[in-house]
């Protein structure tokens, strides 16, 4: 797939407030969603339009309006649900699926804990957020759970990727168009995101 880092300045500047650890939770949680408006913006770029045949106060009139797949937001627990609403205020029409991944401590393998989705994933384009891809393990493991169930149109929208994640994402999943707002430097050891912005969970959620 495609890797998209969208930079606009406005998304940077709204990073930037994110990445500062002084931004304390009410704030953070507010520019999570309105980074994730912004993407939202973006990723719908390519969306299908048909004709349609309206009125305007004047004439009759052959005009534009939204076709084609209908669109699931699907969060990766806990994180991703920061994103949601700001998408929704873009896409008002859309349905939301959730997933709940875990990192095994042992195995370090992604568990699925939750899933819960609209029916007929075979016709949706599912647009998989969560702020962080970082070792990319979350991201395949939820992709992979979309596909078993039959999605076969997948976006994935994050905030902040470290290149290491994009090579995994990309590696198992080609067909899966990556968005960012920004593109960062590496993960340490621990497998956080530098420069990055800490534990997208625990400042959104405590
Ligand atoms: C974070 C983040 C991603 C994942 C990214 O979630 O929201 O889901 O880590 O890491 P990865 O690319 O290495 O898989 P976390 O495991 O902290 O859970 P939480 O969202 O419930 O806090």
């Amino acid at each position: 797939g495609k890797l998209q880092v969208i930079d606009h300045p406005l998304i940077q500047h709204k990073l930037t407030i994110i990445r500062d650890k002084n931004t304390g939770t009410k704030y953070f949680r507010e520019v999570v969603n309105e980074i994730a408006r912004l993407l939202a913006y973006e990723v719908s770029r390519e969306m299908p339009v048909e004709d349609v045949e309206i009125e305007t106060p004047l004439v009759k009139s052959v005009q534009k309006q939204l076709a084609g797949k209908k669109v699931v937001i699907v969060p990766i627990l806990r994180a991703g649900l920061g994103m949601v609403d700001g998408m929704l205020d873009l896409i008002p029409a859309a349905k939301v699926g959730h997933v709940g991944m875990y990192r095994d401590q042992e195995t370090m393998e992604p568990v699925e804990y939750f899933v819960k989705l609209p029916s007929g994933l075979e016709e949706r384009q599912m647009l998989v957020v969560d702020p962080m891809l970082a070792t990319g393990g979350s991201a395949v493991a939820a992709i992979d759970a979309l596909k078993k169930r039959g999605a076969n149109n997948i976006k994935f929208v994050c905030l902040v990727a470290a290149p290491e994640g994009v090579k995994v994402l990309e590696e198992a999943h080609p067909d899966v168009d990556i968005y960012t707002a920004a593109l960062d430097e590496r993960l340490n050891e621990k497998g956080y995101i530098l420069p990055g912005l800490g534990d997208a969970g625990d400042r959104l959620y405590g």
